[in-house]
């Protein structure tokens, strides 16, 4: 057992080691064991009502990322050289009637029929109050949530030695199209949201990491 100061310690340093890496070593490769249970934390993350509205597209796929790579700028030594390139799709229109709304509730949550109308109904009200039952707040609410998934699998690839990239520089409606001519996204159901690249460092950064003081950032009453 690992006492907390070391935990600490550990973690600390994995936030410090963690880093927007801009090239990866193309020769080192991810396990797939590692690669697994990255994305395990993806998996248990957390998301309002329980409704994990994501999706993570790895693209291993040489010609698909020699694809992507004029439409997505921020990626530009990222998408030739990482171990895993994922795509994180965030998904659309989760009304409360929608199928994978109800799918959660029922099947994954397995909740008594009683208790997914009760859920149905306040999950409509917020969608309607504070969505405006919108499809663009849906998406936009739905997308926030991905981050929290994006940012546990950076976390947890840091713990581990393993270096990442989130990446939102690149064109949306360009990189949609590509994925939808692939057949990999439907539209109906999914939306870009961002990206996220993992792999070893070729070098270490050139900067020290810079950071606001917890006393510009943090407010106390
Ligand atoms: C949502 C988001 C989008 C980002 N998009 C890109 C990107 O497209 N390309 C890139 O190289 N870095 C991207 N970054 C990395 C940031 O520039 C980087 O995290 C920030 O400058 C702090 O540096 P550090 O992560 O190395 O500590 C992004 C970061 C976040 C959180």
């Amino acid at each position: 057992m690992i006492g907390t100061e070391s935990k600490k310690q550990e973690i600390l340093k994995a936030y410090l080691f963690r880093h927007a890496c801009k090239v990866f070593d193309p020769n080192k490769k991810i396990s797939d064991e590692d690669f697994d249970f990255i994305l395990e934390t993806g998996r248990l993350s957390p998301s309002s009502y329980g409704l994990e509205p994501w999706k993570f597209v790895v693209i291993q796929d040489a010609a698909l990322r020699e694809k992507l790579k004029p439409v997505t700028g921020g990626a530009q030594g990222q998408l030739p050289t990482a171990s895993h390139f994922v795509v994180i799709l965030a998904r659309q229109g989760l009304r409360h009637d929608s199928a994978h709304v109800i799918k959660m509730f029922k099947d994954i949550h397995h909740l008594p029929e009683e208790v997914v109308q009760r859920v149905c109904g306040f999950y409509k009200l917020f969608v309607e109050t504070e969505l405006e039952n919108n499809d663009r707040l849906l998406f936009e609410w739905a997308s926030k949530q991905t981050y929290i998934a994006m940012g546990n699998m950076m976390t947890t690839a840091a713990l581990i030695g393993i270096d990442s990239c989130p990446i939102e520089g690149f064109d949306n409606k360009q990189v949609t199209s590509i994925l939808q001519n692939e057949g990999i996204i439907n539209t109906n159901d999914f939306g870009v949201n961002c990206m996220v690249a993992f792999g070893y460092r070729q070098e270490d950064p050139k900067h020290p990491k810079a950071r606001q003081n917890l006393d510009e950032i943090v407010v106390w009453r």
